[in-house]
C-alpha cells in the first residue's frame, strides 16, 4: 500500500513536470464488459454460486457481431492464468483477441473469473476484505474442485448442451488437470481442452522469484511473512496501478521500455510484445490472487510432483486421511487435450510439459509455439497466425 502511494505521488510529479500524454490507447481504462460493448459484441453477466459459497461472475459473448441470436452454438469456456481475468481475452482489439475471434467463428464464448479476482470477490457468508484469511484460503486446487465445475454446470444448463470446449492459459490448465483428475466424471463434459503454456509440474520453472520461493527454507519464510502481515490476498486489481501505467508506459514515455522489462522479467523476453498495449493491459491486470496459490506452486516444485496442498502431517491427516498430500492421477484425465508450449517460457518449461504429456491419457495435439514467452499466448502481435488459426482448426474437429 505504501509503495503504491509513493508511486502514485511520483507519477503526479511526472505529470506536473513536463510529461504530456498524447498517445494513450483509446481502450485504456475500459473493463471487460466495456471492451466487449465498445467493439460491438453482445455481452451477458452471469453470477455463479460454487458449492463452497463463492459467487463468481462470468462474462458471456453469446454470439458474434454479424451472427443471429437464435442459432445453436457450441459453448467455449475461456479460463485465464493467475492474476488474470475475463478482460485478458478481449483486450487486444477486435482482430487479435481470442474472445472476439471465437464469437465471430460462431462459438458461444464464456469468460471465467476465478474466486478472489476483480469480479469474483464475493461469497455467501464471507467478506473478501473483512475475512481475508478465510476468503483467500485457496489455490488452483479449490478452483479445480469448485469454480470450474460450477462454471461448466452453469454453462451446460444455460445452453442445454452436454459438453463444451475448454481453452485455458497457465493456471487455468493446472486447475483443469486438478478437476479432471479428481472428478473424472467431468471429462465427458469436455469436447476438447486447449492448453496454452500448460502448468502441472513446476520443477523446471526458471523465473527468478519463483526459483527463490521453491526452497523449503524460503517458502517457510514467505508463509510466515504472509501470516504476520496478513497478506493473504496478492496483487489485487488497483486503479492507481493503471494510472501509473498510463503515465509511465505510454508511447511518449521514456520509461515504456522499463515497463516492458517487468513483463519480460515475469514471463521471458519477447519480440512479439506490443508495448503500446501496456496501459490497456494494466487497466485490468493484475486482477488478484491468493498467497496460498504461489505457495502451492512452490510446493509442487519442491516435491517434484503434481499434488494437493501440503498442510503438514497432522492437518493432512484431517484433510486427506493420509499424512502426505495425495498426488493427482493424470491418467484419469481422459478428455482430448491439445498442448501448446514454448522453449522461451520462464514458467511453463519444456521438460515439465513433456512429463505432463507422457502421463495424460489422451493428448491429441502437442505443438511448440516458437519463441513465445508465457504471456504471448494472450498478447503477442502475431498470435492469430502463430496460434489462434491452428486452435480454430483443432476445435472445428470437435464441433
Ligand atoms: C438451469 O436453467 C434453468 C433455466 O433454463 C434455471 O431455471 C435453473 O435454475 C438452472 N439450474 C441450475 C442448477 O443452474
Ligand atoms: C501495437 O498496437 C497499436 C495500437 O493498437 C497498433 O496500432 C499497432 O499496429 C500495434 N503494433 C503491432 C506491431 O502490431
Amino acid at each position: 500500500m505504501e509503495l503504491k502511494k509513493l508511486l502514485l505521488f511520483v507519477s503526479c510529479l511526472y505529470f506536473v513536470f513536463g510529461a504530456s500524454i498524447r498517445q494513450v490507447h483509446s481502450d485504456f481504462g475500459l473493463n471487460a464488459i466495456e471492451l466487449i460493448e465498445k467493439y460491438g459484441y453482445p455481452v451477458e453477466v452471469h453470477q455463479i454460486h460454487t458449492d463452497d459459497g463463492y459467487i463468481l461472475e462470468t462474462h458471456r459473448i453469446p454470439h458474434g457481431k454479424n451472427n443471429q441470436n437464435n442459432a445453436l452454438r457450441i459453448p467455449v469456456l475461456l479460463v485465464p492464468g493467475v492474476v488474470c481475468g475475463s478482460a485478458d481475452w478481449v483486450n487486444m482489439g477486435a482482430t487479435n483477441s481470442l474472445g472476439f475471434i471465437l464469437a465471430d467463428h460462431g462459438y458461444d464464448v464464456w469468460l471465467a473469473n476465478y474466486r478472489g479476482t476483480t469480479w469474483s470477490r464475493k461469497h455467501e457468508t464471507l467478506h473478501a476484505d473483512v475475512n481475508k484469511k478465510e476468503f483467500f484460503d485457496y489455490s488452483f486446487q479449490e478452483i479445480g474442485a469448485y469454480d470450474l465445475p460450477a462454471n461448466i454446470n452453469h454453462i451446460l444448463n444455460a445452453t442445454h448442451q452436454e459438453n463444451l470446449i475448454y481453452i485455458a492459459h497457465s493456471q487455468g490448465t493446472a486447475s483443469f488437470f486438478a478437476m479432471a483428475a479428481s472428478k473424472p466424471e467431468y471429462n465427458n463434459k469436455i469436447r476438447i481442452m486447449i492448453a496454452f503454456a500448460p502448468i502441472a509440474y513446476t520443477t523446471h520453472m526458471e523465473q527468478m522469484i519463483f526459483n527463490w520461493l521453491s526452497s523449503q527454507e524460503n517458502l517457510d519464510l514467505f508463509n510466515e511473512f504472509v501470516d504476520k502481515y496478513e497478506l493473504y490476498e496478492i496483487m489485487p486489481y488497483s486503479p492507481s496501478l493503471s494510472t501509473i501505467a498510463q503515465t509511465f508506459c505510454n508511447d511518449d514515455s521514456i520509461l515504456q521500455r522499463f515497463c516492458a522489462e517487468i513483463f519480460y522479467f515475469i514471463s521471458g523476453r519477447s519480440i512479439y510484445f506490443n508495448m503500446t498495449m501496456i496501459p490497456v493491459i494494466a487497466s485490468n491486470t493484475p486482477a488478484g490472487s491468493s498467497a496460498k496459490t504461489f505457495s502451492h506452486f512452490a510446493q509442487l516444485s519442491i516435491a517434484n510432483s503434481f499434488q494437493k496442498y501440503d498442510y503438514g502431517e497432522v492437518i493432512n491427516e484431517e484433510e486427506y486421511g493420509q499424512s502426505t498430500p495425495p498426488k493427482y492421477d493424470l491418467r484419469q484425465v481422459t478428455s482430448p487435450v491439445a498442448l501448446y508450449y514454448s522453449d522461451n517460457d520462464l514458467l511453463s518449461a519444456v521438460t515439465d510439459v513433456d512429463r505432463l504429456s507422457s502421463e495424460l491419457s489422451n493428448v491429441v495435439v502437442k505443438k511448440m509455439v516458437n519463441g513465445y514467452n508465457h504471456l504471448d499466448y494472450l498478447w503477442a502481435t502475431n498470435s492469430v497466425q502463430m496460434l489462434y488459426n491452428d486452435v480454430l482448426e483443432q476445435i472445428k474437429n470437435y464441433s
